[in-house]
This record gives structure tokens, sequence and C-alpha cells, in this order.
């Protein structure tokens, strides 16, 4: 669900059906800081008189205060919307503009070069047709310039303008033109452009932007504005699939229902049969309902409420599709992955992925490759650090409807959200289906959770004691074990030491190492609490976002939380197995607190503050807690 920017101005078949039969080209700037996109932006805007007369008032007042090019008006300034990046000279958001000609529309996106911001460009690139590509002719191709040319290809960008800028600077001469242009086309070789069109430019001059340059005589091609007027964009609209991811349900009284979002591709008139991917029901469209009245056909990228023949199942996040060309149903997939987080991409770790409309629970269960931006090569490697590019299988907790992304933009693409932070972590675009899920089903079994647990007088539950090695967390559990176990109560001790000689002996403790182990163990105390026990679980389990997959397992109010917080300094002091030691003196890799990180719990069921009470006094705070908001028939 990358986001789609200004929907309300996406082109569709009924708007040219209007007086204005003007197409759209939606295109992107892109290229590393410096490279001049927003000068090259600004300096099109004015030259083509698409600039407010205010606007222009404002950019004289800004020339002087932060522009970098004397008393002349700074172009980059006009695209560069926001006081920060005014001020620290580069972009940090995408800024839209919409400008025309007499033969073409325009939104044109400018999108940050700052290495961080590859997201920006990602959300820019998912809806462009078109990239603007520019290269500072002095400097050559740049691994941001490689990425971004990868990043435009993998978001199904078909048509590229390599700028090559700042051509004033070399004299006007052909050859650093040419040289860019010769080593572009090596790395075209890898990616999937339907077009390139290369030209020398000056963005700051405005050479071969709106007019030909008298100094490129050598250049025989368009100049940038003739190409994106002219270049041809295959949009078939309504030739693809009907599309309809569900929004919204709308019942506005007893007798409608109607359902809510904006057709992804293909068109539908009223009459024609749809099916629901996930259920397999279909049905006919009755009525196809807008705001300004009832509607025989829709089509790609209008709003619309849908309303049925058949009162059949349909939530939030399905998708109404063609039942002769339908989208696949699956719960593991291999995507292209774009990673925008400083924390790194572990395989084996779980995030909250979403679709234009769904969203779902998942796990990246391996990471095929990475891709290396310079050869575009495949590596193996063991996590994604921040923008890079990998090849990953994901399994999410329930089937999702989707496209491959190359076959639908709209329906192909998720983002993925960390539990913990629910801060957006990547992009993805989704490859292909894949087929070892679709022969493993759930088996229903007749005795539940429930069932097992009144056999024992108490409900299930599962208690994570989380905290530094040396804690005291197992001291704890250990005495809430005895304690609820002389109570007549069914547990079990899951602790970290143990289960590290057994079931996870082939873990260590890098970051990969206790992502895997935790997932383990949730996996475990999940099975136990089905079983019907009171699961008590030790481990250190340093990491935010596993603790949250952990809860996110089992029943909503059985998972609870203990924070056993004891300062390092006490941890180090009490050592009771010597570690601390050992690992000051830089004997054991990645020890938690010295070498290795330990994301506090924001908000724990039970806080234990080990240096205020005994441990037997603490052991008594979780199991009150237990009988009186969990275990309790
Ligand atoms: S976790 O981080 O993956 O949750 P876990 O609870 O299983 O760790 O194991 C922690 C125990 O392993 C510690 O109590 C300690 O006895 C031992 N240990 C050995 N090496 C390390 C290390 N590098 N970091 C932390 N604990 C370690």
């Amino acid at each position: 669900m990358l986001p789609r920017p200004q929907d309300d101005v996406r082109e569709s078949p009924a708007a040219n059906k209007n007086s204005d039969a003007r197409s759209l080209l939606r295109f992107i700037t892109c290229g590393s800081v410096d490279d001049g996109k927003s000068t090259l932006l600004g300096r099109l805007l004015h030259d083509l008189e698409a600039v407010p007369e205010d606007q222009l008032a404002t950019l004289a007042t800004d020339s002087k205060r932060h522009g970098t090019t004397g008393a002349a008006l700074d172009m980059a300034l006009l695209v560069d919307g926001l006081e920060a990046e005014k001020a620290q000279g580069i972009t940090i958001d995408v800024a839209y503009r919409f400008f025309s000609t007499d033969r073409r529309k325009f939104i044109a996106a400018d999108t940050p070069g700052h290495e961080e911001y590859t997201r920006n460009m990602v959300t820019a690139a998912s809806t462009a047709d078109l990239a603007i590509l520019l290269v500072d002719s002095t400097k050559g191709l740049l691994p941001q310039t490689r990425r971004h040319a990868f990043v435009a290809s993998l978001l199904g960008v078909r048509h590229v303008v390599l700028a090559v800028n700042k051509i004033d600077i070399q004299g006007y001469e052909p050859a650093p033109f040419r040289a860019i242009v010769d080593d572009f086309a090596a790395i075209c070789e890898h990616l999937s452009f339907a077009t390139v069109q290369a030209i020398p430019i000056s963005a700051r001059a405005g050479v071969n932007l709106i007019s030909r340059s008298e100094h490129t005589p050598w250049y025989e091609g368009p100049t940038l504005l003739e190409h994106l007027e002219n270049v041809v964009i295959d949009r078939p609209y309504g030739e693809r699939p009907f599309r309809f991811p569900v929004q919204m349900i709308s019942r506005r009284d007893a007798d409608f229902r109607g359902f809510a979002g904006t057709i992804a591709s293909g068109s539908i008139s009223v009459g024609d049969e749809i099916i629901v991917p996930r259920t397999g029901q279909q049905s006919r469209i009755a009525s196809i309902v807008t705001y300004d009245g009832s509607l025989p056909e829709a089509s790609e990228g209008q709003a619309v409420t849908l309303v049925l023949n058949d009162h059949i199942d349909v939530s939030r996040g399905d998708i109404l599709a063609d039942p002769v060309d339908r989208p696949r149903l699956s719960e593991q997939f291999q995507a292209h992955v774009i990673w925008f987080d400083a924390v790194a991409l572990m395989a084996g770790r779980g995030y909250r992925l979403k679709t234009e409309t769904d969203m779902v629970d998942c796990t990246i269960t391996a990471i095929v490759h990475m891709i290396d931006i310079e050869s575009y090569a495949p590596c193996l490697v063991t996590t994604i650090a921040m923008n890079q590019i990998a090849v990953c299988n994901i399994a999410t907790q329930r089937p999702l409807t989707f496209d491959s992304y190359s076959a639908n933009r709209a329906t192909g693409n998720f983002i993925l959200i960390d539990r913990a932070t629910n801060k957006t972590v990547g992009a993805g675009m989704i490859d292909f289906p894949l087929r070892r899920a679709l022969n493993l089903h759930w088996q229903s079994i007749d005795i539940n959770a429930e069932a097992r647990s009144s056999l024992k007088h108490h409900r299930s539950a599962v208690v994570w004691l989380t905290g530094f090695s040396g804690s005291g967390k197992s001291t704890i559990a250990n005495q809430i074990e005895r304690r609820l176990h002389a109570a007549g109560r069914h547990t079990y001790l899951l602790d970290g030491d143990n289960i590290r000689h057994g079931l996870n002996k082939d873990l260590g403790f890098t970051d990969e190492d206790r992502v895997e182990n935790i997932r383990r163990i949730a996996e475990v105390a999940r099975l136990m609490a089905d079983a019907g026990l009171i699961v008590l679980v030790s481990f250190i389990s340093p990491f935010a976002s596993e603790r949250a997959m952990a809860r996110s397992l089992v029943r909503e109010g059985s998972f609870v939380e203990v924070f056993v917080d004891t300062p390092l300094e006490e941890c180090i002091r009490r050592d009771p197995k010597g570690l601390y030691k050992k690992a000051l003196r830089g004997e054991i890799a990645h020890f938690t607190g010295i070498s290795s990180p330990y994301e506090r719990p924001e908000s724990p069921e039970v806080y234990l503050n080990t240096l205020e009470a005994a441990s037997a006094e603490l052991a008594d705070k979780v199991c009150d807690y237990l009988e009186a908001n969990v275990i309790c028939q």
C-alpha cells in the first residue's frame, strides 16, 4: 500500500471523454544529492511560466536568503518546499507539482537524493510513468544513481530520461555526455525500461530543456519538454482484469450494503460478474454508486461504491475481481523488499504487512538474496541494512489476495511496519506465490484450548519475564511456579539457559540467532498455552519486536509481560555466573548490556524492581496479578 498521492488528479477514461483530452504523464526526478533535480524542475516550471506570480516574489526573497546562485534566482528553491530543506540545501520530502502544456498534463514528483530518503523515492516512483534520472556530468554515475535506476525499474517505471546535467561546465563538449550514456547502457542490461532517452542539459542555464541549445549541435535528439510531451505511455486502461480493493463497507440504511473503494485496474459494468477470491463466492454488480449519482460503468482510477446482487461475505481488505482472471490467494510468496529502517531486516522476524486495504501479521521466512547495487549481482546475506534491496520469502498469518507487482502495481505492493514502533520499515513488490503453502491446510481439532483448560479449572496464560542476564528472572520464575503449583495450577517453566541446551542448542547470540531463539520459544509457549497450561517464559528477549510477536500469538489478555528491572550495574555486581566479568574482558561477544542491545519494555503488565523488594515478594506480585486478571475462570 505505497501511498498513492493525489488520487483526485489521476487520469481516468471518464475524464478523458470530457472536453480536456490531453493525456497525463506522471514523472519523478531522481539522482544523487546536488545533481540538480530541484533546479531542473524549478527551471522547467519557470520557463513554462507555470509559476504563480506570488511564488516568484517569494523566490526572489528566498534566493537572496538561502540561495546558492548569488543574485540570480535559485530555481531549486521553487520546489524545495520545506523550510528545513531550504536551510540544509537538500530535499527531504516528496514535492508534487502540477503543470500542463498544450499537448499534455504533468504531475512531477521531486524526490530527495539524500541516502536515507529512498522511502520517498519509492513512494513517488510507485505511480510514475517516467523517471528523469539526473547525472552530474562532472561526476559520472554515482552509487545513488545506480540505486535510483534500479528502484525505478523495480517499481515499474517504464521510461527513463538520462538527463546529463551541468554540460555547460564541461564546455558543452560531447565526450563526457557520451561516456555517461555508455556507462548507463551497461546498467540498463540489468533493468527493464521500455525506453531510455539521454539528453545533455544544463538545469541552471536552461539548456535543452524547452528549446534546443546552439551550444550542443552534436546532439540531435529532442529537448526534455519535447520528449515529455511525446513519449508514448502504455497504459491500457480497461484492458487489465478488474480489481477493486474494498476500502470500506458502506451501510447507509438497513437495505443498503455497498463496498467503497477505488478501481485499481480494469473496468466494470452493471450486471458484470465478480468474485471474492478469499471465499470463492461470486455475485453480479447491481449498481455503481458515486457522489454524483449512479453510473452504468466505471473504470480504473474511479472512486465508487459497488452494490452486489447477493448478500455474500465481503470484508475490508478483500479484492473484488474478474472471475475469469483472478488474483492470487496465498499465505506465502516471494517479494522484492526495499528496506528503509536503521535497524536491519532479519530473517525470522515478524512484521505487520499492509496492502492497499488489508493488514496482516507476517514473518520474513528467508532472505533469498540481497542485490548488490554496484553489480546488481545477488549476494548471500543474513540481514538487510537500510536502503538495501533484497528478495525475501514471506509468510502471512492468513492468506492474502494479491497480484504480482509486474501485473498490477496497485494490488502487488505492500509496506512493512515494525510491530513495536509502528514505523514503516520497508516496502515490497510481490513476485509470485510460493507453492509449498498451497499443499498445507489447517486441520480442525475438536478439543480446543477452552476445553483443555476447563479440566484444569483455570485459564491458560503466557507469563513472559524479560530482563538482563543475572537480573533475577529465573529465580523469580521458579518462585512463581512453586506458588502456582502449590495452588493446584498446571504450569510449565521455559528457561533460556535450559532451552539452549536442547531445542535451541544450534543458536548463538547474534541478533539473528536471538530473533530465531525467541521465535521458536514463542511458538512453544503458544502450543503450551493451547494445551491449557500457565507457561512461564524466562528469556532475556532483548528485542521489543519479538516480544510483541510472542504476544500476538496468544489469546488477547492472556499474555503477561513481566519486566524484571535490575540496573546493569547491579547485574554486573551480582554476576551469578561470572559471565559479565568475561564479557567486560572481551571474552564473550554480543553480551547483552555490554556489547549487544536491550530494549526496555514500555508498558509491561507487571513491573518488578529487584532493588526494592525480595524475589519472593516480587513473585507474589506476579501471582496476584495472574489470579486477579488472567487465569480465573
Ligand atoms: S536471549 O537474548 O536469546 O533471550 P537467552 O535468555 O536465551 O537469551 O539466554 C541468555 C543466557 O545465556 C544468559 O542468562 C547467560 O547465562 C547465557 N549467555 C551466554 N552468552 C551470552 C550472551 N552473549 N549474551 C547474553 N547471555 C548469554
